[in-house]
């Protein structure tokens, strides 16, 4: 056995080969520089953020004009940049997603929603998330999460969610297609909104692919289905697009994508250019928050503001849409050809640039490989290319390239053709 392959599963070993923490300096488009000058094609975007490349001029000029005009306006009082956001986001919203609100991080942006839906049902004690899902780090959302190891903040959790399961195309349940999987998982969420929960349920919340799960995509069976059994059960669907908005799937939003319409759609990441700022689209039928319930101060920061209005302006003149589309079709075929010639690649995932690819050391088993995952991210650093790397859900195997989506063609090759150079170092060395 190879010494790589001797090391699989020693999880105390995993540790060893984890890189120093990189400082960065400075970030153009799809660069980043360190402190030592070093200058990285980032596939990470940042946690996924800068849709948009970052630092883009049109971003810091508006964010610049709007800080010598006025910096804090606490959210009982107007704003420029929050009225025509507000009218810029109707524009591209799905269809009648028109009552909108602003907060700063993602975690409290799927807060509001979980709020809304309860206000919108009053009685319902329970809400639906699916297993592997991640919707956050805060007290709440870490509860809507999956279930995290040695957790100390259990007893100050809320226990209104109710995890429910969901299709893994990649790892199907026993001996089933894809679409069996789904339907199973669809009565099975039916029999727990009919008769497994006390009390009614307000919502299912899913995230439209699940990013920090394992970059899940489910048939398009599930998430039909799941909107047909909230509309008939009358319960809302909310769908965290926090990773999917904003052209990273090729369309403005996961909803276009998939041809289905949550009732409240969460957004954050990418709609601020860098600037901090998340928050919810939600069906003009619903009720809205009364007075008090739902205000945070910074929640409507107007620096924030302009920067997503001309970061989304700048998202649709330069047609970054149909721009990751392309470059994900792109990713995909050469991913897809690599997959061929090296063992470690388990599974390609696309679309747009959402692109990952999952190891495995065995094809059959689906063994994760975390350990020449880790080595595909720190040699990566060696060649001046960040990978996205995954620690969670138990698996750590995923190898995200989720760039900028108006990474140059030349800088995505690049990419790829380290990654395709470094799975060739590993598996020479596992032989
Ligand atoms: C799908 C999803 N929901 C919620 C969050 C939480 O966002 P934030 O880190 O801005 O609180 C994340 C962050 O990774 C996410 O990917």
């Amino acid at each position: 056995m190879g010494t790589a392959a001797k090391r699989i599963g020693q999880g105390a070993r995993r540790a060893s080969n984890q890189p120093e923490k990189i400082t960065l300096v400075k970030a153009r488009g799809a660069h980043v520089w360190d402190d030592k000058g070093n200058k990285y094609i980032d596939c990470t975007s940042q946690a996924w953020s800068n849709n948009l490349g970052a630092n883009d001029p049109r971003v810091i000029k508006a964010a610049m004009a709007q800080m010598r005009q006025i910096t804090h306006i606490r959210p009982n009082f107007g704003s420029e940049p929050y009225n025509a956001l507000c009218d810029k986001l109707r524009e591209i919203a799905p269809k009648d997603l028109h009552q909108i609100g602003f907060c700063l991080h993602g975690s409290l942006a799927a807060e509001m929603a979980i709020k809304l839906a309860f206000k919108n049902k009053p009685g319902a004690k329970k809400l639906l998330v699916l297993q592997d899902a991640y919707h956050g780090r805060s007290i709440t959302t870490m509860a809507a999460s999956w279930p995290h190891p040695n957790n100390p903040f259990l007893p100050i959790q809320p226990n209104c969610f109710v995890r429910v399961p969901h299709p893994d195309p990649y790892r199907p349940r026993d001996g089933m297609t894809p679409d069996q999987d789904s339907a199973l998982c669809l009565q099975l969420i039916e029999d727990t909104i009919v008769k497994g929960v006390d009390g009614g349920v307000a919502a299912l919340m899913m995230e439209s692919i699940q990013g920090n799960g394992g970059h899940i995509q489910f048939p398009l069976t599930f998430y039909k289905g799941v909107r047909k059994l909230c509309d008939k059960h009358g319960i809302l669907m909310i769908m965290d697009e926090i990773q999917t908005g904003f052209g990273r799937m090729g369309t403005m939003w996961a909803a276009d994508y998939f041809g289905v319409t949550p009732d409240v759609l969460i957004f954050g990441k990418g709609i601020g250019g860098g600037f901090p700022l998340a928050g919810i689209l939600a069906d003009k039928a619903l009720k809205w928050f009364d007075e008090g319930e739902e205000a945070p101060t910074f929640g409507q920061f107007p620096v924030s503001l302009a920067a997503a209005l001309a970061t989304i302006k700048a998202i649709q003149d330069d047609d970054l849409c149909n721009k990751a589309k392309d470059h994900g079709i792109y990713a995909t075929k050469r991913l897809l050809d690599m997959q061929k010639r090296h063992r470690l690649i388990g599974d390609v995932r696309c679309p747009g640039l959402m692109v990952s690819i999952e190891l495995v050391t065995d094809r059959n088993k689906k063994t994760p490989a975390r350990f020449e995952s880790q080595e595909v991210y720190r040699r990566g650093l060696n060649h001046r290319v960040l990978f996205g790397e995954s620690r969670y859900a138990g698996l750590g195997n995923l190898i995200k390239v989720k760039p900028c989506l108006d990474i140059s063609r030349a800088d995505l090759a690049r990419s790829l053709d380290v990654l395709d150079a470094v799975l060739g170092e590993i598996e020479g060395e596992e032989k």
